[in-house]
């Protein structure tokens, strides 16, 4: 079953034509990136994936049913977004974070349990409870931004841009947890600019250029592609 499916998908922002005529499908537990550079439209397919901005033109299913209108909507059919720039409360704790992100959640014994699947993968997190989420580390922020998407138990996960700002080696750390996330049973479609280790890690991978994809391919023969290379990998 297809998770998503995106049919000739139209963005406007008034004028601006951000979008122009994307398609693409998102098999359930597929890694799926999007690669772009600066302004290319990216996020504003994750925003409109995730009920945020409306679409002008196409068509967008999730799990085979037209996409709701309205961002809990999405929330409720199991899809979550981890926004470009994390885009915490800084000045909660990190429990307060998590707990924004289990508002659908019936009960306490349920939301302890989401809680300790997101310290499953990120130890650290489970330290830094009472902490504000200003007070930390880049990395330790993408961790938080990706466990709160988690916490609303999402069987799709969308991430905008999540090595962004991130040193070479939490790069490679949140890609593994991408995986291992993925692995779990989740479906992925993520965004990102520097793109190497997101194609090496996906089944399939689009270039995405002024609103059109101009290529696309199994993720590692795209990280490989000597012209996508220089173009967006930094050769
Ligand atoms: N709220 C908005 N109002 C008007 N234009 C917008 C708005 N948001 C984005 N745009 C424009 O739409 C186009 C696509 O922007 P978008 O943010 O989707 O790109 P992106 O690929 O995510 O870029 P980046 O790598 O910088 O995050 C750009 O030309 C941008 O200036
Ligand atoms: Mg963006």
């Amino acid at each position: 079953m297809k998770a998503l499916l995106v049919e000739d998908l139209h963005v406007h922002y008034g004028t601006i034509h951000a979008v122009q005529g994307v398609s693409f499908p998102v098999e359930e537990g597929e890694i799926v990136s999007i690669v772009g550079s600066n302004g290319a439209g990216k996020s504003t397919i994750m925003w409109t994936l995730a009920g945020v901005v409306p679409p002008s033109g196409g068509r967008v299913a999730i799990k085979g049913s037209p996409m709701p209108r309205k961002p809990h909507e999405v929330v409720a059919l199991g899809l979550a977004l981890v926004p470009e720039r994390r885009r915490l409360f800084s000045a909660l704790t990190v429990r307060e974070n998590l707990l924004m992100g289990a508002y659908r959640r019936a009960g306490g014994d349920e939301i302890e349990a989401a809680m300790e699947r997101c310290f499953e993968l990120f130890p650290i997190l489970r330290e830094r409870l009472s902490q504000r989420s200003g007070t930390l580390s880049g990395g330790e922020q993408q961790m938080l931004a990706i466990s709160r998407a988690l916490m609303s138990g999402p069987e799709i996960l969308l991430l905008d841009e999540p090595t962004l700002g991130l040193a070479p080696i939490l790069v490679e750390a949140v890609m593994e947890t991408v995986a291992r996330i993925r692995d779990e049973g989740v479906t992925v479609l993520m965004v990102e600019q520097n793109a190497t280790q997101a194609l090496e890690i996906s089944d399939r991978g689009y270039i995405l250029e002024a609103g059109v994809f101009v290529k696309s391919g199994p993720g590692p023969d795209l990280a490989r592609d000597p012209e996508i290379r220089r173009a967006y990998l930094g050769g």
